[in-house]
């Protein structure tokens, strides 16, 4: 089973993927989580990729397929869950072309069908357990005092999790990433769940969409 889930910053993507990751055994190939990894290198990269997220646009296409060509191999059979990627029209084609090459298929495409409103305020709540990278919320899902998953006492705030970052991370969902919907439905693994449900609820239809 390999699937993408595709949605606005803070549609829940990265909450559902570790859910997914956890009960199903599946990769989850989160292009923003690599890219953070990347900017913490201080090479010429890493500076310009820091710079580039921290906007909130795009880094380039060719970077992140870059990082994707790099995890995918024939090995896993659990399947991957694309988080974040892909994001423009020639990032899917080349996901095509990548999966290909390892002998995969992309069985489903789940858009994560949220209202612009909520997004705010999931994006200014968040937290990630630096531990393990598990997503807290100060209200949804409140930041324990050690990580419930890792015993971490740290935890951190993105960057780009501010509200001018977001109008630009918004802007570019709707211009370069939003396409991809009549992209998938074209070739017949679009499918979509209602975000805005409590997180169990979204990680239920999600699996009933998977798995039936
Ligand atoms: P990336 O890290 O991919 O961020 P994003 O797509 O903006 O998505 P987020 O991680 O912000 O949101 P999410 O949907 O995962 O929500 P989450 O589950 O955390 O990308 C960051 C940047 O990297 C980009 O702007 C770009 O610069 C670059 N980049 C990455 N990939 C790229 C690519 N392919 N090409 C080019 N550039 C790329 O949930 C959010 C909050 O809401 C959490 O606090 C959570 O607890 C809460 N929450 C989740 N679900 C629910 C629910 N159902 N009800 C209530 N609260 C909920």
């Amino acid at each position: 089973m390999n699937i993408i889930l595709l949605g606005p910053p803070g549609a829940g993507k990265g909450t559902q993927a570790r859910r997914l990751v956890e009960e199903r055994g599946m990769v989850q190939l989160s292009t923003g989580d690599m890219l953070r990894a990347a900017r913490t290198s201080q090479t010429e990269m890493g500076k310009r990729v820091a710079e580039v997220m921290d906007s909130g646009n795009l880094v380039t296409d060719d970077i992140v397929i870059g990082l994707i060509e790099e995890q995918l191999s024939y090995e896993n059979s659990n399947g991957y869950i694309f988080d974040g990627f892909p994001r423009t029209l020639a990032q899917a084609d080349a996901l095509g072309e990548l999966l290909d090459k390892v002998d995969k298929r992309l069985n489903f495409v789940i858009e994560m069908r949220v209202d612009d409103d909520v997004l705010v305020s999931r994006i200014v709540g968040r937290s990630t357990c630096d531990g393990c990278g598990e997503v807290y919320h100060s209200v949804t899902k409140p930041q324990p005092v050690t990580c419930g998953l890792c015993g971490s006492k740290i935890f951190s705030r993105r960057a780009d999790d501010n509200e001018l970052a977001l109008k630009t991370r918004l802007m570019a969902y709707y211009k370069d990433t939003s396409p991809l919907i009549g992209y998938y439905y074209a070739k017949g693994n679009l499918r979509s769940v209602n975000g805005l449900q409590d997180i169990n609820l979204v990680a239920e239809e999600l699996a009933s969409v998977l798995w039936g």
